[in-house]
């Protein structure tokens, strides 16, 4: 059975204080409780962006949010842009190139290209379409969307001031201290589960693996966010986001495979929820965080009520969908050793090049002397139940040059245990690995 929870949050510039069902999303709520129905369910799963909103400025898939989520945040939705009867000029564009046919996915284009405007409002084609990974439509073929988006942008500001508002706090379900969210892990230990950005645990909820009922926020904790650099090792707090790393300058100086990683994850919708930790607890052998943190000696930290563990992150994964996480410990944050001199690439096989699952993923890490390797990590991603780290392919590195390259290659082959699955075939993942890491070396060789 749900609880009832109180929450207060500005909609379209609106107050709003509502009494609601714990177990809703904020698709839910709005459309439901609001009556906002122009966020539309298509998948649930984050995959169409039919239900995206702008939440605090950000694009965000309304389907895979609690509605607790949102408690104290500002929330736009298509009902909202039309200003004293007038429409939005990316509205209006859209009406004139021909952008809108049967209209189902359109209130999600309009807001992911407003957030997008918001952020650059004077995009190119390349970023145009970056800002529309997330977003599916099946009518139109995209053209006439891009073109609508450019003719909006460069019209000057579009952003309508974000409002903020005291949240109704919604009880043990977003704690706001570490200690809180302890608290309620460990009185309710193998009842309640967190949620981060959501964008596994609800696309679970929705194939009936996970409860919505049991979850708990942890995205409001702030020791949970931020990346801080200290004197040997760079920090980085479970509740970062993909886009707060991707844009991170000390991820990309002392661990750029991590950015590059976040940069191609799902679309902007899941980049802007989607965690670190939410990443590595989800276990997934093709998470496309855990290769760049192999091959940056990175360890996992591990925080419940009885006190804080360190847990090196090739210990971390123990199968698929397996990790040591204790059901009342929270990872509170990864620390990476700084290295001089690092070169690091990340690079990754999907079906397409948004929103798809990694077929390979790798990450080379590599400091060079005068030429030649010095130090060298190479981990895998999606080849194995686990991110492995391949050791013989590293050695054959070291030995440097063309026939050293030529030697991990082979060794990469041999290392590497993929499957056959609906995403690929073992013989391709395999060969895959090897272009790949060739790939990535000649590119940091090249740096
Ligand atoms: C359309 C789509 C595309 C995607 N594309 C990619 C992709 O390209 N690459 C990729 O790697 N992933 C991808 N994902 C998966 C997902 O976005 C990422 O794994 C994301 O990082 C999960 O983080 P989250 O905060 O949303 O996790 P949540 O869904 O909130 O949680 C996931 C798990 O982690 C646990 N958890 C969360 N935070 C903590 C914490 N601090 N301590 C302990 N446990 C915690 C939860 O209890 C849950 O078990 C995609 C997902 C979708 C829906
Ligand atoms: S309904 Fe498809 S992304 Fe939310
Ligand atoms: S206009 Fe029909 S799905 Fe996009």
């Amino acid at each position: 059975m749900a609880d009832v929870i109180d929450l207060a949050f500005t909609v379209n510039r609106q107050q709003v204080r509502l009494r609601t069902r714990s177990d809703k999303r904020l698709l839910d709520v709005l459309r439901e409780d609001l009556r906002l129905t122009g966020a539309k369910e298509g998948c649930g799963k984050g995959e169409c962006g039919a239900c995206t909103v702008i939440l605090d400025g950000q694009a965000v898939d309304s389907c895979l949010m609690m509605a607790y989520q949102a408690d104290g945040g500002d929330v736009q939705t298509i009902e909202g842009l039309a200003e004293s009867g007038r429409l939005h000029p990316l509205q209006d564009a859209f009406i004139e190139k021909g952008g809108v046919q049967c209209g189902i996915c359109i209130p999600g284009m309009v807001l992911a290209a407003k957030a997008m405007l918001d952020r650059d409002p004077e995009p190119d084609a390349a970023a145009i379409r970056a800002g529309l990974a997330g977003n599916l439509c099946r009518c139109t073929g995209y053209t006439k969307i891009f073109e609508a988006v450019e003719e909006a942008s460069g019209v000057g500001s579009l952003k309508i001031p974000a409002s903020s508002m005291t949240p109704a706090a919604p009880g043990y379900f977003r704690p706001r201290t570490l200690d809180d969210a302890l608290e309620v892990l460990a009185q309710r230990s193998g009842e309640v589960r967190p949620i981060a950005g959501g964008t596994d645990v609800l696309v679970q909820a929705k194939d009936g693996t996970a409860r919505r009922a049991s979850l708990f926020d942890v995205s409001a904790v702030p020791e949970l966010k931020d990346i801080r650099e200290a004197e040997d090792h760079v920090w980085i707090g479970a509740g970062s986001t993909h886009t707060e790393m991707m844009e991170s300058k000390a991820l990309a100086r002392w661990v750029p495979a991590l950015p590059q990683a976040c940069a191609v994850i799902g679309g902007p919708q899941i980049r802007n929820r989607g965690t670190l930790g939410g990443n590595l607890a989800h276990g997934s052998p093709a998470a496309d965080t855990v290769p760049p943190l192999f091959a940056a000696d990175a360890i996992v930290e591990l925080v419940s009520v009885n006190g804080r563990r360190d847990v090196p992150i090739a210990e971390f994964f123990t199968g698929v969908r397996e990790t040591v996480l204790a059901p009342d410990e929270l990872i509170l944050g990864v620390r990476v050793p700084k290295r001089a001199g690092l070169r690091a690439a990340f690079l990754r096989l999907g079906q397409r090049q948004a929103q798809a699952i990694s077929k390979v993923s790798i990450a080379v890490a590599m400091v060079f002397q005068d030429g030649r390797p010095e130090w060298v990590r190479v981990a895998l991603g999606a080849v194995a139940p686990t991110v492995i780290r391949a050791l013989e392919t590293e050695k054959a590195l070291m030995s440097g040059g063309y026939e050293g390259l030529k030697r991990a290659k082979d060794a990469v082959r041999a290392e590497v245990h993929p499957i056959d699955d609906i995403r690929s075939t073992q013989a391709y993942r395999r060969e895959m690995a090897a272009v790949l890491l060739e790939r990535a070396v000649r590119a940091l060789a090249e740096a």
